[in-house]
């Protein structure tokens, strides 16, 4: 599709806002404490900004690269770039992980309906912890009400991403990432303020060199992946509506520092919370529901805070979900030649038939297991440990051996308009340092060496 003028994003804080509102939601919040709190807490932190630095960053930059200097989606780029080769491939797989993150990740977010109605029902007051874990629980293995939430919220991101880039995507995330800071900020001084919050400052922020294993490295690499949006072509797609003007190396690193900041402050605020009202830290996906409705119960106004709370979480899972969503629609709407409506509709359908299984995971479907993991558990750690890394991995191959240094020098320069002295420092970790760490972690991680 060669029609006219390209959707862009509007402004440079427009530019930072939605690729910061793709990486900052779930992963952040809701992710990030239960792995954390799976391999043992300060170690995993530990090994997970090391590696956000050393291999986020430039994959992360390489995707804007590409996606920038082709002005297209993560299939079409790579024809681009390397027509005639198998680097289209990659692409491929980036679709096919949007799909998989889609169905799981949207069911998440349907939970996060499902608590802002409590919250303002006002359904959690005075519930003990058991009873809180017990509602958790029990809704999760609920028949429908986590299908139709899944299946609202599916509706949602289609609706913003038929709207396009500017009109839908750029305006809400915009106006509402501020306020997601703000709140998280406020629950962490009621969280570290709790009798016994100490103990949850130590389970996060003290590593314990004994509890490393090639597993929790893998976790954390995984994790670093998912929560900064990169692996699968998602920002491959964002930078091709970034405008030739900005320097993406500025808006690579800004994105990043943002979202890690959000994961170790939605940190600060759970795990002195896990520890107080003694909750198991390894609880797995329904940590962070079950321990928010509580703190919420300890802080005053808390009937209001947990309603803005869970509907900033909510919108915080929009603006990634509309963000996986526009890499499908970005690739049927120019692969296939179709309009974005039809591309949407397309897309919306098949990860609802995917998402319906992922949704039932606990209820209808609790018995699809494989190695003690359900549907959900599947999709979950099927793409975060292993698609993403992958993805990452060849992308950062493409850009330091393939894609030529001039090139990825005149995308990043703007053809030497403007100043990129970090050059030589994210060429020598694009060649040598990500995919060496990456490569290390995964087949360590999958037991291969
Ligand atoms: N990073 C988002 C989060 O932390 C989720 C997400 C959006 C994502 N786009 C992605 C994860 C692409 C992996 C790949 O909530």
């Amino acid at each position: 599709m060669e029609t006219g003028q390209r959707d862009s994003f509007g402004s440079r804080f427009g530019v930072i806002a939605a690729a910061a509102g793709s990486a900052i939601g779930l992963g952040n919040i809701w992710r990030f404490p239960y792995v954390l709190g799976e391999n043992g807490g300060g170690i995993f932190l530990l090994i997970y900004l090391l590696l956000v630095a050393m291999v986020g960053i430039p994959v992360m930059l390489s995707e804007f690269t590409i996606g920038r200097s082709t002005q297209r989606n993560p299939y079409g780029a790579f024809r681009r770039l390397a027509p005639e080769k198998p680097w289209f491939l990659v692409g491929l797989m980036g679709i096919v992980a949007a799909f998989m993150i889609l169905a799981f990740y949207t069911v998440v977010a349907g939970w996060t309906l499902e608590y802002l109605y409590q919250a303002v029902i006002n359904g959690f007051r005075g519930l003990s912890s058991d009873e809180i874990n017990v509602m958790f629980d029990h809704f999760r293995a609920g028949t429908f009400r986590p299908i139709l939430w899944f299946l609202i919220f599916m509706f949602m991101t289609a609706w913003i991403v038929v709207s396009g880039i500017r009109k839908g995507i750029e305006k809400y995330t915009k106006v509402l990432m501020p306020f997601l800071f703000v709140l998280i900020l406020v629950m962490d001084v009621r969280a570290v303020t709790l009798p016994g919050a100490m103990e949850g400052l130590k389970f996060l922020f003290r590593p314990d060199f004994s509890k490393v294993s090639a597993e929790t490295i893998l976790e954390a690499l995984g994790q670093g992946f998912f929560s900064l949006s990169i692996g699968m072509g998602t920002l491959i797609t964002y930078g091709s509506y970034i405008n030739k003007k900005e320097r993406l190396g500025n808006a690579a690193l800004n994105v990043t520092i943002a979202d890690t900041l959000i994961a170790v402050l939605a940190g600060i605020a759970i795990f002195p919370a896990v520890f107080a009202f003694g909750i198991e830290p390894g609880a797995g996906t329904g940590l962070v529901f079950k321990t928010l409705p509580l703190i919420f119960q300890e802080m005053p106004g808390g009937y209001i805070f947990s309603v803005i709370f869970f509907l900033l979480l909510a919108i915080a899972a929009l603006t990634s979900t509309i963000s996986v969503l526009e890499v499908i629609v970005a690739f049927f709407s120019e692969e296939l030649n179709i309009t974005r409506r039809a591309a949407t509709l397309l897309a919306t359908a098949a990860v609802a038939i995917l998402g319906i299984f992922a949704a039932g995971s606990w209820g209808w479907f609790a018995g699809m297991h494989v190695k003690n993991q359900n549907f959900f558990g599947i999709l979950d750690f099927t793409t975060a440990n292993i698609l993403l890394p992958l993805g990452g991995f060849f992308i950062v191959i493409f850009v330091g051996w393939f894609m030529g240094t001039d090139r990825v020098r005149a995308e990043l320069t703007n053809r030497g308009e403007i100043k990129a002295a970090y050059m030589p420092v994210f060429v020598f970790l694009v060649r040598f340092v990500a995919p060496l760490a990456i490569a290390l972690v995964f087949m360590n991680g999958l037991g291969w060496i």
